[in-house]
C-alpha cells in the first residue's frame, strides 16, 4: 500500500509540473501572439489599396506564375517603373535612373540594412554579403585582389575544365549510353547544381565534396546550405520580422531546422578551417580561403567568409546554366549558330577538346547568348536596401527613412523602355554590333549589380558559363520535357526552378 500511495503522489507531481509547464507556455504564446496582432494592427494598419490587397491575398497568382511576373507587370505599367507595396514597407523599382542613385550616387545612405542582416544574419554572420562600413570594406578590399589576379582566374579555369572533362561529360555519356536510342532522362537543375557546388568548393577552400558523382548521396554540407539558404530567404517573406523572430526563440517549424542546418553548416566550415591550418604552408595553397588565413585568425570570421563564398558562387552560376538550357531548348536556331561560331574558331572535328581560355574569348555569339539569358532570367531576381535618411528618388518617389528600396532586375530587363519593342524575345544579336559584343551600362543591366558593390565574380561567373555550355551543346542534344511550360520559380536568394528542368539528353550526331 506504502508503495502505491509513493507512486500515485510521484504521479501527481508530474501532473502538475506538467500542467504548470503546459499552462506558462500557453500563456506566453498567447501573449505573444496578442503582442503581434497589436503590432500588426498598431504599428502596420491593413492598407486597402489594390496591389496590397492582391499581395496579401494572393490572388496575382490567377493571372501570374510568379510573384515577380506580377510585380514585372505593374512596373511596366508604372509611369514612374516604380511602385509601392505599403504592407511590406517596399518601394519596387524598375527605373534605371533610381538604380543608379542607390547604388552610386547616394550609396551612403542606402545600406544593405539592420533587417537584411537580421534576416540572413545567422547564416552569413559578418559575410560580405551580410556588412556594410569598414567590415565591408576590408573583405571587399581582400577579395577584389584575389578574385583579380590573373593567376587565380587560371586556378579557376582549371578547376571549371577538369570537372567538364572527368565528371560532368562522362556522367552525361554514360547516361546516355543507357537510354541507347531514346536518351537519357535528368534534371538538368540538379546536374547544374552538383557541378557549381563542386567548382565552388575546390575553388573556395581546396575542398572536392563530389556532388557530381550521382552514384554518392549529394554532401551533407550541401543539402544543410540548401535547407540553410532556402529558411533563411523565406524569413523576408514574413509580413513581420516578429513572426520569425517568436518562432526562432520558441525554437519552432522552420526556425528549428534551420538552426539544425545551421548548425551542421559550421561544423562542416570549422572541419574545413580545422583541415586547412594541419595542412601547413599556406603561401602554397592556391584557393581563396588559403589566401585569407594567412592575414586573419579569428575562426568565426573565416567561417563567414567561406559560407558568403559558397552562396555567391554556387547557385547563382547554376541558376544561370538552368535558364539558358530551358531558352535554347525553345530556340534551336540560337543552339546552330553557337555550335557554327565555334566550329569556325575551334575547328568542327576538335568536339572532345574544351576551348581554351584564349578561344572562349573570341566567340562573341556565345557571350551575348548568356548575356541575353540573364536579361531574361537574372539569377538574382531582385536586390534591397534600407535607406537611412528620408530621400527622394530621381523619379519623385518620396523615401521615408528606414524604407527597404529595391530594384528588380527581372523586371528591369523586360521593360520597353529600354530594350525596345521586341524586349520580351530572346535575341541574342541585340548585343553585337558589326559581330562584335557589346555591353550595356551595368545600371540598366543590373544582373550583377551595379556601382560600388558590383559583383566580384562576373568574369569567372562568365567564363565558368560559357565553358560549360559549350562544352554540352558541342556534345549532346538537349530536349526539355515541357518547353512551352513557362518556368515556375521557388522563393529564394537565387532563382530556382520549381521541379527543376527535366531534360531527354542524345548524343549529338
Ligand atoms: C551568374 C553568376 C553570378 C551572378 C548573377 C552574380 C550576381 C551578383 C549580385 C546581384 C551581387 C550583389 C549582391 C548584393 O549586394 O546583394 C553580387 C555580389 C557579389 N558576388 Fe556575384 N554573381 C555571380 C557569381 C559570382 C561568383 C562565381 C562569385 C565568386 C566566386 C561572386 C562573388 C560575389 C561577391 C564577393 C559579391 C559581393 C560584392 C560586395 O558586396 O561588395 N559572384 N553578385
Amino acid at each position: 500500500m506504502e508503495g502505491i500511495a509513493v507512486d500515485f503522489f510521484w504521479l501527481q507531481s508530474l501532473f502538475t509540473s506538467f500542467n504548470i509547464l503546459f499552462f506558462s507556455f500557453t500563456l506566453v504564446f498567447s501573449t505573444l501572439s496578442l503582442l503581434l496582432f497589436l503590432y500588426g494592427r498598431l504599428l502596420k494598419p491593413c492598407c486597402q489599396c489594390e496591389v496590397c490587397q492582391t499581395y496579401l491575398s494572393s490572388s496575382w497568382s490567377k493571372e501570374f506564375n510568379n510573384l515577380c511576373d506580377w510585380y514585372t507587370h505593374l512596373l511596366r505599367e508604372s509611369p514612374t517603373q516604380t511602385i509601392r507595396v505599403h504592407v511590406l514597407r517596399n518601394i519596387i523599382t524598375a527605373n534605371p535612373k533610381n538604380v543608379e542613385h542607390i547604388v552610386k550616387t547616394n550609396f551612403k545612405n542606402y545600406p544593405k540594412g539592420k533587417p537584411f542582416s537580421a534576416i540572413l544574419g545567422d547564416l552569413l554572420g559578418k559575410g560580405i554579403f551580410n556588412v556594410d562600413g569598414e567590415d565591408w570594406k576590408f573583405q571587399r578590399k581582400m577579395a577584389s585582389l584575389a578574385l583579380g589576379s590573373v593567376s587565380i582566374r587560371n586556378y579557376a579555369f582549371e578547376i571549371v575544365t577538369c570537372e567538364i572533362r572527368d565528371r560532368l561529360v562522362p556522367l552525361l555519356s554514360s547516361l546516355v549510353s543507357q537510354g541507347v536510342q531514346k536518351g537519357a532522362v535528368l534534371d538538368l537543375q540538379d546536374v547544374f547544381r552538383r557541378f557549381s557546388f563542386d567548382t565552388i568548393c575546390k575553388f573556395s577552400f581546396g575542398l572536392d565534396p563530389r556532388c557530381l558523382e550521382l552514384s554518392l548521396p549529394m554532401s551533407e554540407f550541401a543539402t544543410a546550405f540548401d535547407v540553410a539558404s532556402r529558411l533563411s530567404a523565406e524569413r523576408a517573406l514574413s509580413p513581420s520580422a516578429l513572426i520569425w523572430k517568436i518562432k526562432r526563440f520558441l525554437n519552432l517549424g522552420t526556425e528549428r531546422v534551420l538552426k539544425q542546418a545551421i548548425n551542421l553548416v559550421n561544423v562542416l566550415a570549422e572541419d574545413v578551417i580545422k583541415s586547412k591550418r594541419k595542412k601547413g604552408d599556406l603561401s602554397t595553397q592556391k584557393d581563396l580561403l588559403a589566401m585569407f588565413m594567412q592575414t586573419i585568425d579569428d575562426h568565426n570570421y573565416l567561417r563567414d567568409i567561406v559560407v558568403s563564398f559558397l552562396l555567391a558562387g554556387r547557385d547563382t552560376v547554376a541558376s544561370g546554366l538552368t535558364s539558358f538550357f530551358w531558352l535554347l531548348a525553345n530556340h534551336p536556331h540560337v543552339v546552330s549558330a553557337i555550335r557554327e561560331e565555334s566550329d569556325k574558331i575551334m575547328g568542327p572535328t576538335s568536339d572532345d577538346e574544351l576551348a581554351t581560355n584564349e578561344q572562349m574569348r573570341k566567340m562573341q555569339y556565345l557571350q551575348a547568348a548568356i548575356y541575353e539569358s540573364m536579361r531574361l532570367f537574372p539569377p538574382v531576381q531582385f536586390d534591397s536596401r534600407f535607406s537611412q535618411t528620408s530621400d527622394v528618388l530621381p523619379d519623385g518617389t518620396y523615401v521615408e527613412r528606414g524604407t527597404r528600396v529595391t530594384y528588380h532586375a527581372y523586371a528591369m530587363g523586360r521593360m520597353e523602355h529600354t530594350w525596345g519593342s521586341d524586349c520580351l524575345e530572346f535575341k541574342p544579336e541585340r548585343w553585337l554590333k558589326d559581330g562584335v559584343f557589346a555591353p550595356e551600362d551595368p545600371i540598366k543591366y543590373p544582373v550583377f549589380h551595379a556601382g560600388l558593390r558590383v559583383c566580384l565574380g562576373k568574369e569567372m561567373a562568365l567564363v565558368e558559363m560559357k565553358t560549360v555550355a559549350l562544352s554540352l551543346i558541342r556534345k549532346f542534344e538537349f530536349q526539355v520535357a515541357s518547353p512551352d511550360n513557362w518556368p515556375r520559380f521557388t522563393p529564394g536568394l537565387t532563382a530556382t526552378l520549381r521541379g527543376g528542368l527535366t531534360v531527354v539528353v542524345k548524343r549529338r550526331n
